[in-house]
């Protein structure tokens, strides 16, 4: 499952994307988790405390994969480099040794826009990430997604926008279902956080609802846990009353079954019916005309014939009787 977590500046995007990877490292899944905020606070959410390079920063990999020298705008450089050992030679591990951490940190605009070869390197990690891997992908990224291309967002089974009950935070909720429909994300759902209680939860709700129209599949209440933890560097217990809160925000999650699902079905029919085709249909489709009185069984005689189907053996298996 490849989940993108989006939303406005500071509304909890880290920490729910941390918690999500580490619930289902919990459950058994291999995550790779993607800082894909130019702001890189997911390894701290996740409890790494070594010093973190950012994939954009690695001046040595970005030439060796793209031939090109970091900065030289307009030089000459492979469009299709190698990515497909990224995480494993470059990740952090988090957790119990599960989660991958990818830190992809800022690209600087070049020259007209951002065809510069660290842009070409990390927008084909997370292609390759999105479309080629059996982990659970988990993005923490910016408020915007345009940047992810439209190939790529594609493939996200699963958009998350993290709001707080904040009228600006509506604002960008609605930009972004905007952004989504564009780009053709379907699955696109809000988690409300930082909730204070029922009755936010309700009027806010309500709001939501009618003003911008995603399902919420979640609400996390605000949490002296989650502040402090952050103060501490350190991630949330998860046994916790909000750990226990994004859990069901979890098990809602791997409840949706991803739009793929219904494509998957009409694969599994395709193939069948080719195999039934090939296995069982008659090899020979010639149609024979075979003189009535050829088949005992029927009384037709010189004035009928059978117009058959007949398969490798011989075997009629269609006939019609005819007048001659
Ligand atoms: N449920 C919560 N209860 C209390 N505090 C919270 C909760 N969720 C997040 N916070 C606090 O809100 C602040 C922002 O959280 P976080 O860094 O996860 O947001 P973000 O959306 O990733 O921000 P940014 O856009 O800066 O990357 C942090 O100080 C965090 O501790
Ligand atoms: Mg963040």
């Amino acid at each position: 499952m490849k989940i993108a977590i989006t939303g406005k500046g500071g509304v909890g995007k880290t920490f729910i994307s941390s918690t999500l990877a580490r619930l289902f490292e919990k459950n058994g899944y291999k995550v790779i988790a993607v800082d894909a905020d130019p702001d890189m606070n997911l390894a701290c959410a996740l409890g790494i405390d070594e010093e973190i390079t950012p994939l954009s920063k690695m001046d040595d990999l970005i030439e060796e994969r793209t031939g090109a020298k970091v900065g030289e705008y307009g030089s000459v450089f492979k469009i299709n480099p190698k990515v497909d050992d990224i995480v494993e030679n470059y990740s952090y591990r988090a957790g119990n040794g599960n989660i991958h951490l990818l830190v992809m940190g800022t690209i600087e605009q070049g020259g007209g826009g951002c065809v510069c070869p660290a842009s070409v390197l990390l927008r084909r990690l997370l292609r390759h990430l999105i479309l080629k891997r059996n982990e659970v992908v988990i993005m923490d990224m910016e408020a915007g997604i345009e940047h992810l291309g439209r190939k790529t967002t594609e493939n996200v089974d699963l958009m998350i926008v993290v709001i707080e009950p904040s009228k600006k935070s509506l604002l960008t909720a609605k930009r972004i279902k905007k952004l989504a429909n564009d780009i053709n994300i379907s699955n696109l759902y809000a988690v409300v956080n930082k909730i204070k209680n029922d009755e936010e939860k309700e009027t806010f709700g309500k709001i939501f609802e009618k003003e911008v129209n995603i399902p919420i599949i979640g609400y996390i209440p605000y949490s002296d846990e989650v502040s402090s933890s952050d103060l501490l560097g350190k991630p949330i217990d998860l046994n916790s009353d909000v750990g226990k809160e994004v859990e069901r925000l979890f098990n809602e999650i791997i409840n949706i079954k991803p739009e793929y699902y219904p494509q998957l079905f009409t694969i599994i029919i395709g193939v069948f019916w080719i195999w039934f085709m090939l296995a069982w249909f008659p090899k020979d489709f010639e149609n024979l005309d075979l003189r009535a009185s050829d088949c005992k069984d029927l009384d037709g005689g010189k004035d009928y014939y059978v117009k058959g189907v007949v398969d490798s053996d011989d075997e009629i298996l269609e006939y019609i009787i005819k007048k001659a």
